[in-house]
């Protein structure tokens, strides 16, 4: 099998996880990674290190691209890379507008190039398991998902100031969870919130804290809960109730061991943040992209994927400014073509 061979946009958090990740997989060559502090970086131990991403666009040997810089440098490169005839893995948000999205999505579907979203939950087992479960009926019919999603601790007001806001940057998984367990589009969104955690991003324009009530076309109800804050770890659960029973995913922890003594009960903590907690589901994301490059397979997690979770996420905050449910606009066959 020949290798496949990658550059990646941006190494910070997320981008030096991929690129870590990566290095373990036997059919995958890092050719190159870029970013604007790339001087400073140290080694990466990469072949060539760069701060002009063109540098990785221009390159005939770089068959995919990972997209890892901040969201509003996304489009742009995607639309750069597609031309160029490279496969792309964006990471989430696509954009923070639907219009730029759109025009993104046209790019890539008449370049034909593979388009994989970073939506790595639905690459954890458990809940790729609840999905089956809905699907197969194991509930019977699906009635009401809650999801519960909160950080251990909110970000630096610098990265608030660029994310997008909460639904873009961080409920957005959560509604693409939603969208997956149960196979049915967001219709309606109710959204509550508010900087019960850190007044400053009240400042900056933002909420830490959010419920938000989603109708789905199928007649099921959603409740998300999220916050910025969750001084135990890493909060990261889910319910799908139906009329025959509930499917339920807890938390996942350094070791499942209820100590029993005689000050109480304990146990560990969930793990600390997205890094611990979904490395596994981070790894099976990119084999499955890969595959999907290597056998000419349909992705897991496409564009169309993207750009819904990131429409539900514009009528949430739409609601917030509201105070009203919103209807979450639906993509029409002709964008679908
Ligand atoms: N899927 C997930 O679980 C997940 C987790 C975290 C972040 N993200 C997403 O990944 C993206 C990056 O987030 P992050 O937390 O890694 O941010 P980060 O700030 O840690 O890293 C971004 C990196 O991109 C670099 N960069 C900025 N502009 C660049 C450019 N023009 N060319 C090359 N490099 C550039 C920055 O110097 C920085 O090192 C965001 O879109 C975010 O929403 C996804």
């Amino acid at each position: 099998m020949s290798e496949i061979v990658v550059g990646i946009i941006g190494a910070g958090r997320i981008g030096k996880l991929h690129l870590n990740n990566m290095k373990h997989m036997s059919n995958v060559r890092i050719k190159a990674v870029s970013d604007v502090f790339a001087d400073q970086m140290g080694d990466l131990g990469v072949e060539r290190m760069t701060k002009d991403y063109q540098e990785i666009i221009q390159d005939p040997e770089i068959q995919v691209i990972f997209i890892c810089s901040p969201t509003d440098t996304h489009t742009t490169i995607i639309k750069e890379a597609a031309r160029a005839g490279k496969h792309i893995f964006c990471e989430k948000p696509i954009s923070f507008s639907d219009e730029e999205t759109l025009e993104a999505y046209e790019v890539v579907k008449e370049a034909g190039v593979k388009f994989q979203i970073g939506f790595n939950r639905r690459f954890d087992r458990n809940f790729s398991k609840v999905r089956s479960i809905v699907e197969a009926k194991q509930i019977g019919d699906l009635h009401v998902l809650k999801i519960t999603s909160r950080d251990p601790e909110p970000p630096p007001l610098e990265y608030v100031l660029r994310s997008g806001g909460l639904f873009a940057d961080m409920s957005i998984h959560d509604f693409d969870m939603a969208r997956f367990i149960t196979n049915s589009e967001v219709i309606e969104v109710f959204a509550q919130g508010g900087a019960l955690v850190n007044p400053k991003i009240a400042e900056v324009g933002d909420i830490d804290t959010a419920i938000i009530h989603l109708k789905f076309a199928n007649g099921a109800l959603g409740v998300i809960d999220n916050s910025r804050q969750a001084v135990y770890g890493y909060d990261q659960r889910l319910e799908a109730f139906g009329s025959e029973g509930s499917a339920n995913v807890k938390n996942e922890a350094a070791s499942r061991i209820e100590m029993f003594a005689k000050d109480g009960i304990k146990e560990d903590n969930p793990y600390h943040f997205f890094l611990e907690r979904y490395n596994d589901a981070y790894i099976q994301e990119v084999s499955d992209f890969m595959t999907a490059i290597e056998q000419d397979k349909e992705v897991t997690c496409g564009f169309v994927d993207g750009i819904m979770a990131q429409r539900i996420a514009i009528a949430a905050k739409k609601s917030i400014d509201t105070g009203m449910p919103v209807q979450v606009e639906q993509l029409n066959s002709l964008v679908l073509e």
